[in-house]
């Protein structure tokens, strides 16, 4: 193959649904609704439904969903919140933007998700709530989570920022914890044209209170009950989401499909794939693998016309931004093999097969 396959090509998809969005665009223009709106209503009603929730309020990013999670939740200064150590750092971002403390725990080896066997040891009387992060696309153990945070009183929210549609037990992810953050940012499996985000609940308060939150701390225009943020989200994103959105369950079958024949296909010892627990239904956002010489991999790659992606090639606890935490190497040592050895195939519905051909037979002859 000549052609070179990058990791994500947003292009064919976009070409895909470019004249529906287009006349989307249209509409707002008309009803000049480019700040939340009747397009942004229509696509959390949307939303809601496919997660099925009773809410979904849509917000400007996921960053800042998780952002207004946390003080949906009354969590600040003085707080802690447990999340795993290897997740994209807008995680962190949200407990720290709260002004509490991220607390890292690692990952278990084989599905790569929080370790329900590590997070009782990272309790205090500070922890107020556990994020757990659907990673890759994959929900991670949800009732091990919940059943630890019944125990100690905590709050439990779920980072589903790379899995719209992925399933635990059959059931949709997104209203398993009090509240689930999403990212609708234009390379996630549901991407805006632009930047989005969003929050699922069942809980009539935390989506008032976050509707709130994202306007202003308003509910009666100009009457500000508490310190608010301009969180909202756009009228076009809103559209462009709703057009997406009607295709993502097509999108995330033919993601399942790929990775099917990636997981069953590549029959090379020296790669090793995220371990895919019975209960999880992966939306498959990444397809990450690890092996042991990854420079020398990605070279391999390369020269085979692959171009490969590393998600993430430091854990958040190592971080720059976290060195006042004082955590060390060693600290969570899954989470730091996976971030020196991971390397991203590619994985985006628009894959030809003859493409995934190419990924599988050179893999093989790795
Ligand atoms: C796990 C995770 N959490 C949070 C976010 C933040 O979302 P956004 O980029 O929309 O702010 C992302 C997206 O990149 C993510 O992958």
């Amino acid at each position: 193959m000549n052609k070179k396959i990058p990791c994500l090509d947003l292009k064919g998809q976009h070409l895909q649904v470019k004249k529906e969005i287009f006349e989307a665009f249209e509409k707002v223009y008309e009803k000049t609704a480019f700040s939340g709106g009747p397009f942004v209503e229509e696509f959390e009603k949307a939303f809601a439904n496919f997660c099925g929730v009773k809410y979904a309020v849509g917000l400007n990013n996921g960053t800042t969903a998780l952002h207004l999670a946390m003080l949906a939740l009354g969590i600040g200064a003085g707080d802690e919140v447990i999340i795993p150590a290897n997740t994209f750092i807008a995680t962190a971002w949200g407990v720290s933007h709260a002004g509490a403390t991220p607390v890292f725990v690692d990952c278990n080896k084989d599905t790569w998700e929080i370790d329900i066997t590590k997070i009782e040891e990272k309790i205090t009387p500070k922890t107020k709530a556990v994020i757990g992060v659907h990673l890759y696309g994959q929900p991670f153990d949800i009732d091990g989570v919940a059943a630890i945070c019944k125990k100690h009183n905590l709050k439990f929210i779920e980072d589903a920022a790379q899995a719209q549609g992925a399933r635990y037990k059959g059931k949709s992810i997104g209203g398993f914890g009090e509240m689930a953050c999403f990212s609708f940012y234009p390379g996630k499996n549901l991407g805006a044209a632009g930047e989005a985000g969003g929050i699922t609940t069942n809980s009539e308060s935390y989506a008032n209170h976050i509707k709130s939150l994202r306007n202003h701390g308003m509910t009666v225009r100009y009457y500000h009950d508490e310190i608010g943020y301009n969180y909202r989200m756009g009228g076009l994103e809103g559209a462009s989401l709703n057009i997406k959105l009607k295709y993502l369950p097509e999108w995330n079958k033919r993601r399942q499909s790929i990775a099917k024949r990636y997981l069953s296909e590549v029959k090379n010892p020296a790669i090793k794939m995220q371990a895919q627990p019975e209960w999880a239904e992966s939306v498959f956002h990444l397809f990450v693998v690890t092996t042991e010489d990854k420079d020398r991999f990605v070279k391999y790659l390369d020269d085979n016309n692959i171009i490969a992606a590393f998600h993430y090639p430091v854990p958040c606890h190592l971080q720059k931004a976290y060195s006042h935490l004082r955590y060390k190497e060693g600290d969570c040592p899954n989470a730091e093999y996976l971030a020196s050895h991971c390397v991203s195939l590619p994985m985006y519905a628009e894959l030809t097969d003859e493409e995934v051909q190419h990924v599988i037979d050179v893999l093989n002859r790795y």
